[in-house]
C-alpha cells in the first residue's frame, strides 16, 4: 500500500506516520518544514518503507508514483502562526487542497483530510455535532483558518460530487502529546503552559478562563484518522474526533501546577477577537459507528507530554 501523507513531518503527520510505518506500508512523507521538524521524522528517515518529500502543496505535486490513500494534513495550525501569514493560510487550503484533491483524482484513491473544530466557530450548540453549521466570521482574525477550512470541506464535497471522488473529512477538536510544537508562534495552550510551569513562571491565561475545551490525547486521534482513513463505511462521511472531557481553561492550568507541584501563579491577558467560549465534541457518530472512544486520559497525557517537553 502506498500512502501519502501532506504535512507529515508536522505534530500529528509524524505520529501518523510513524504507525503507518509499523504496518508495513510504504509511506511517503510531504511536507515543506514551514512547522514541521525533520526531528519529528529523523527516526522513520532509516526505515526502507518510508520516504520524505521536501515540498510546498500550494504548487502542484507532480509524482510517477500511484498512490493507494491520501491524507491530507498540511496547513499552519497554531493560532499565532496562521494569523502571521494568514495569505499563506488560504492559499495552503485552496491552492494546496485542490492540488491533493487532483492527485486523488489522477490516483483514483480515497483522500483524507484533516479539518478542525474551528469549523463551528463559537457554537451555539455544545458538545457539537456535525450536523452544526457554524457561526464564524469571514472577516475575523481566524477567518483565514476556519473559513479556509471550510473552503476546504467545499472543495472536498465538490469533487466527491462531480468527479466521484473517495473523500474522508475528520474534524478535530484540540489535542496534544509528545511531538507538539512549544516554542515562539507555533506554541498552544497545552505546551505554553508546560512550558510556563516547568520554569515556575506565571500561567498567562487569555480572559477569564472561564472558557472551555476539551483535549484528546495525540494516540488516540490517530487510532480515529487509520480506522476513517481505512474503512469503505467511511466514505463521504464526516467525523468528529476529540475527547468530550470539557474542562475550563482556569482547571486546565490548575492540573498543570498539580501535576508539576510548579509555584506558577495564573495572570490574565485580554481574550483575542473571536476566541470560542465553548468547544466540545460531540462524538456519538465516530463512537457507534466504530466503536472509538479516547482512552488515554487528561492526566496521564499531559504527563508524557510534560516528561517529552523536559527532555526535547
Ligand atoms: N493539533 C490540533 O489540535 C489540531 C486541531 C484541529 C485541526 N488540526 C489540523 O491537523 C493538521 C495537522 O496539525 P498539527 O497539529 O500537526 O500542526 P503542525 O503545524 O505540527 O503540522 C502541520 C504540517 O503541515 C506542514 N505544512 C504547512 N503548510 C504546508 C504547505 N503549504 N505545504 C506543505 N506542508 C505544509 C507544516 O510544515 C507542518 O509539518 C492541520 O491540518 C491542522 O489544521 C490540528
Amino acid at each position: 500500500m502506498n500512502v501519502l501523507v501532506t504535512g507529515g513531518a508536522g505534530f500529528l503527520g509524524s505520529w501518523l506516520c510513524e504507525k503507518l510505518v509499523q504496518k508495513k506500508y510504504n509511506v511517503y512523507c510531504l511536507d515543506n518544514l514551514s512547522s514541521g521538524k525533520t526531528t519529528n521524522i529523523d527516526s522513520l528517515r532509516k526505515e526502507k518503507n518510508f520516504e520524505f518529500i521536501r515540498h510546498d502543496i500550494i504548487s502542484p505535486f507532480g509524482t510517477e508514483e500511484k498512490f493507494d490513500i491520501i491524507y491530507h494534513l498540511a496547513c499552519p495550525a497554531a493560532p499565532f502562526q496562521y494569523q502571521k501569514t494568514p495569505v499563506n493560510t488560504l492559499l495552503t487550503n485552496s491552492a494546496g487542497s485542490l492540488n491533493v484533491l487532483e492527485l486523488a483524482r489522477k490516483n483514483d484513491c480515497p483522500v483524507f483530510i484533516s479539518s478542525t473544530s474551528e469549523v463551528y466557530g463559537d457554537p451555539d450548540i455544545v458538545p457539537t455535532p456535525e450536523t452544526h453549521r457554524g457561526y464564524v466570521s469571514p472577516i475575523g482574525i481566524r477567518s483565514c483558518y476556519d473559513e479556509g477550512k471550510r473552503y476546504s470541506e467545499a472543495l472536498f464535497k465538490a469533487y466527491e460530487r462531480q468527479y466521484g471522488i473517495d473523500t474522508r473529512i475528520v474534524r478535530i477538536f484540540n489535542t496534544y502529546g509528545p511531538k507538539i510544537r512549544g516554542d515562539g508562534m507555533y506554541g498552544r495552550v497545552i505546551p505554553n503552559f508546560i512550558r510556563q510551569v516547568l520554569k515556575n513562571e506565571d500561567i498567562t491565561i487569555y480572559g477569564d478562563g472561564n472558557q472551555t475545551r476539551s483535549f484528546c490525547y495525540v494516540e488516540d486521534l490517530i487510532r480515529a484518522f487509520i480506522l476513517v482513513g481505512e474503512s469503505e463505511i467511511a466514505r463521504g462521511e464526516i467525523f468528529n474526533i476529540g475527547n468530550p472531557h470539557e474542562i475550563t481553561v482556569n482547571e486546565l492550568a490548575d492540573t498543570m501546577i498539580e501535576i508539576t507541584g510548579a509555584k506558577s501563579k495564573k495572570i490574565h491577558l485580554p481574550l483575542p477577537e473571536d476566541d470560542p467560549k465553548r468547544r466540545c465534541p460531540d462524538i456519538n457518530k465516530i463512537t457507534q459507528t466504530f466503536g472509538w472512544k479516547p482512552e488515554v486520559s487528561l492526566k496521564e497525557g499531559l504527563q508524557r507530554t510534560i516528561e517529552w517537553i523536559k527532555t526535547n
